[in-house]
Formats: structure tokens, C-alpha cells, sequence
């Protein structure tokens, strides 16, 4: 039996109190439906179907889902309801898994578990034993543990409120039955909806078994309902990505503050400090040490580069044993060489520095070379855009920029020149040469500054 996917994503998120829909809401920098998708592509479905609302069309446009089956549910008259929008699309020999776009954290595993459970035949439903159940539908056994139905909190009786195993919603059963089932499905509780639930006591009466798979945890089955849940399913999930670090051999400072918002790679014996943000794709060599506070989005970071703490760096490659920081900012297409040291308050764009190069104070780097071990003092200022366009500085090797000195571009410093403190470069300069554009310092001897004891 071939495996479908049903995924539910038309609830309207009230609790969210947003203008986005509820299934839009990013966990770790991606919505949260596309984290459904992505487990359930996992479990390599012949099809997907998503059952979407009237809002539809920007889920649809925000998650590029070209490879499922979209359904709209124009009304949301229930849970049964939804399911059998779908219906109609599944092929008929198929087994089918219902789950729900704002529950992001299922893993595969559990999935495989219902889906074989239901497989063996009849129904499958994942239920979790919580010690506050209030809000869920309750799971009914039997004496002799066989599952009987699901109630409804609102429909339930103060006895049935009592029970601690609830329903997640997700289950598993062949198309044919469930279809059949549905059809008997009734609105008659107290929200006057097709609750898909009804179907564990419709299958109980056909003598069909109800599988009950208890959740491994209850984290795992968690519901985003409002923006509580959200943080708490965020700070779940960045607790994995953590683990994950942890185990394939890298130093977390604090688990709990650290933010993996795509893909990380790491060497061996890689440190991360508190508040590290990595977004995209991020890989870090052996031995790399990030510092507090660094947002760091889509970079290659060499073997035992230090970046010291508040940077933000971003589309850059940084070079082996180079150090960055501390406040540096690392803008897209800056390539940084070997043994490369970017200081405090430094900005590098769309530049190449060279092994060994050096900026290390309050400089602005932008569409430059910058040579080998060359050295760029505090304050200079690559003057790069005239106000329509951009132009480039190329820098030589073993060139010294004193300090305060301003490069207006296109200009180039040849290989070996040096620039005296407080220049303003507008020409090229040749190699081994220096180059001093400030004025001659004079000296007037005995000036009084004016004082404000002065009688005048
Ligand atoms: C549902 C279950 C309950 C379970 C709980 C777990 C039913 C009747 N109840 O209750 O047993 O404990 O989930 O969280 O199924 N949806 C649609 N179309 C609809 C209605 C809902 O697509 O017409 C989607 C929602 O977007 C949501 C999901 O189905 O993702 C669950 O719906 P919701 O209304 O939140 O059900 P609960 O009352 O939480
Ligand atoms: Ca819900």
C-alpha cells in the first residue's frame, strides 16, 4: 500500500492574533508548514495534499509548493470536514496519514510507527499522556486498553475530563475506510463540526482495531495555537539543533541561548558562546571559537578562526586562523584570505583581503583589494561610491595606509607605497612610494586660545 499524505492547514490561528496565516509563522527562520512538508517528503508519500483555507493562495506562494496537491477548504466546518475535502484525490489503494501544519515538531520515526500500526490494519491515532489535559480531545480504552473513541473536552463528561491520554490528531488509516467512515460522521456536538476524531468510534463499532501509539514525547507533538506555543516550540527545536552540535563534537556554552535558523556544519572542537545567531547555511572549519552575541548568516569560516564577540557577518568567506572583531561588520562578497585581523568598528564589502592583511580599527573596506600583510590603519576610508556609481581601490601588497587617510576611488596603491596619516588619495600611487597629501604643520608661537576668564 502506497503512502499519502494529508496535511491540515486551514484553521484560521485566531489565537495569533495576526494579519499572517497561522501556518506562516516562521520556526527557525522558516514557516512553520514547511517544516510539516519537509517530514512529511521524508516519508516519500506518492502524494501530499494540503488542505488550506480562503488565505490559501499566500501559503501557497510563500512555501513554493509545487510538489504537493493544494485543497481548499473554504469553510472551516471541521476537522472530518477537512479530510474529506482531500479524499476525492487519494487514490483509493492508498493509506493515508493525517497531519497538521501547525504541529512542526513530529519526527519521521514516530510517523513510520502510525503508519506501519495502521498498516497491520485498521486505525492508527498518536495520543500523549499530558498531566494537563484541559483543551484536548481525551482517548477512551477499554478495559482492556482498547481504544473506544475520542471525545471532545466540550463534549466530554467530568469522569472522561479526567483521563490524561489525549488525542494529537495525527492518525492513519486505508483510504476506503476512512473515506466510509467519514461519510457516517455526524456535526452533532457542541461546536456543530465534523470532527475527525468521531472516526476511532466508528471503526471501534465496524470491529476494526484502533491502534493507540503514545508519543515518546510530548515536545515532540506539540500544537502552535498562539505565540506562547510558537517560543515554545522554537526553543524545542533550537534545543535539538544544540544536541545535534553538541554531539558531532561541538562546544555549546549554554544550550539554551544559541539560534540555528538553517544549516550548520562544524569541524572538531568548534566553540560557540551564548547568543550565537546562525542563519543559512553556515560551515565552520576545525577549531573555530564564535563569541558572544554574533549573527552570522551564510558564511564559510576557516579552521581556527576566532570571531570575538558582536559582529555581524554575512555571504562572507573568512580565511584560516584569521581574527575578526570585536563590533565588525562582514558584508556579502567579502573574501578574507589567511591569517587575515579585522578590528573593532571595521566594515569589509564586497573586498578581497589578502593573506595576512590587517584592519584593525574604524575603517570602512568596501569593493577593494586589499595585498598581502599590508596594513590599513585606524579611521581609513575607502571612498567607493560618487553618488551614482561604484569604483574600485586596488591596494597592493605591503602597503601602509596611515591612520585617517580617505582613498577615493577608482585609485590604486600600488604594491609596497605608503599613504602618511591624514591623507586624501586621488591619484595612483606608485609602488615603494610615499604618498602625504596633508597640509605642512605651522607653528605660531605664543597663541593665546581664547579663555573665558579673558576680559575683553
Ligand atoms: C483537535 C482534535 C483533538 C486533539 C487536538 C490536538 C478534532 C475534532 N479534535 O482539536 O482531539 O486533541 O486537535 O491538537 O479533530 N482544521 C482545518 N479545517 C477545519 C478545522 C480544523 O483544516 O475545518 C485544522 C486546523 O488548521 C488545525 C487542525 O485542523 O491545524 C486542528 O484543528 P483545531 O480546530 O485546532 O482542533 P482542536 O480543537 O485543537
Ligand atoms: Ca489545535
Amino acid at each position: 500500500m502506497s503512502l499519502e499524505v494529508i496535511v491540515l492547514a486551514a484553521g484560521k490561528g485566531k489565537r495569533m492574533r495576526s494579519d499572517l496565516p497561522k501556518v506562516l509563522h516562521t520556526l527557525a527562520g522558516r514557516p512553520l508548514i514547511t517544516h510539516v512538508l519537509e517530514t512529511a517528503t521524508a516519508l516519500n508519500p506518492r502524494a501530499i495534499h494540503v488542505v488550506c483555507g480562503r488565505d490559501g493562495a499566500a501559503v501557497q506562494a510563500a512555501t513554493g509548493g509545487d510538489a504537493v496537491r493544494w485543497v481548499v477548504q473554504a469553510e472551516q466546518r471541521g476537522t472530518g470536514h477537512a479530510v474529506q475535502q482531500a479524499l476525492p484525490g487519494v487514490s483509493p489503494d492508498a493509506m493515508v496519514l493525517v497531519m497538521y501544519a501547525d504541529v512542526p515538531l513530529v519526527q519521521c520515526e514516530t510517523l513510520r510507527a502510525v503508519v506501519n500500526s495502521a498498516g497491520r490494519g485498521g486505525l492508527a491515532l498518536l495520543t500523549v499522556v499530558r498531566e494537563d489535559p484541559a483543551g484536548y480531545g481525551r482517548v477512551l480504552r477499554d478495559s482492556e486498553g482498547r481504544i473506544e473513541a475520542i471525545v471532545e473536552e466540550r463534549d466530554a463528561s467530568d469522569d472522561q475530563r479526567a483521563i490524561n491520554e489525549v488525542n494529537t490528531g495525527i492518525l492513519a488509516a486505508p483510504a476506503p475506510a476512512l473515506t466510509r467512515w467519514l461519510a457516517r460522521v455526524t456535526n452533532r456536538n457542541d461546536q456543530q463540526e465534523f470532527y475527525l476524531t468521531d472516526v476511532a468510534a466508528l471503526a471501534d463499532h465496524d470491529d476494526v482495531v484502533v491502534h493507540g501509539l503514545v508519543a515518546p514525547t510530548r515536545e515532540e507533538v506539540l500544537g502552535v495555537n498562539s505565540r506562547q506555543e510558537l517560543a515554545l516550540a522554537e526553543r524545542v527545536y533550537q534545543r535539538r539543533c544544540a544536541q545535534t552540535l553538541m554531539q558531532n563534537g561541538v562546544t555549546v556554552m549554554d544550550p539554551d541561548r544559541i539560534d540555528i535558523r538553517g544549516t550548520v556544519t562544524a569541524g572538531r572542537d568548534c566553540v560557540l558562546d551564548v547568543n550565537a545567531v546562525l542563519e543559512g547555511t553556515v560551515n565552520l572549519g576545525d577549531r573555530v571559537t564564535i563569541g558572544p552575541n554574533n549573527a552570522i548568516r551564510d558564511a564559510s569560516i576557516g579552521d581556527d578562526v576566532v570571531v570575538l564577540a558582536n559582529c555581524v557577518i554575512e555571504q562572507a568567506r573568512i580565511g584560516a586562523g584569521s581574527r575578526i572583531g570585536p563590533f565588525a561588520r562582514i558584508r556579502p562578497g567579502a573574501v578574507i584570505e589567511e591569517q587575515v585581523h579585522i578590528g573593532n568598528f571595521v566594515e569589509i564589502k564586497n573586498s578581497e583581503l589578502r593573506a595576512g592583511a590587517k584592519v584593525n580599527h574604524l575603517s570602512y573596506v568596501g569593493d577593494t583589494t586589499v595585498g598581502r600583510g599590508t596594513n590599513i590603519g585606524a579611521g581609513v576610508i575607502t571612498c567607493n561610491y560618487d553618488g551614482a556609481r561604484k569604483h574600485r581601490t586596488e591596494i597592493g601588497d605591503d602597503v601602509f595606509v596611515g591612520s585617517n587617510s580617505q582613498l577615493v576611488a577608482p585609485v590604486t596603491i600600488e604594491q609596497g607605497a605608503t599613504v602618511g596619516a591624514g591623507s586624501t588619495i586621488t591619484s595612483n600611487v606608485p609602488e615603494r612610494t610615499l604618498a602625504v597629501t596633508r597640509a605642512r604643520q605651522r607653528h605660531v608661537s605664543g597663541w593665546r586660545r581664547p579663555s573665558k576668564d579673558t576680559k575683553r
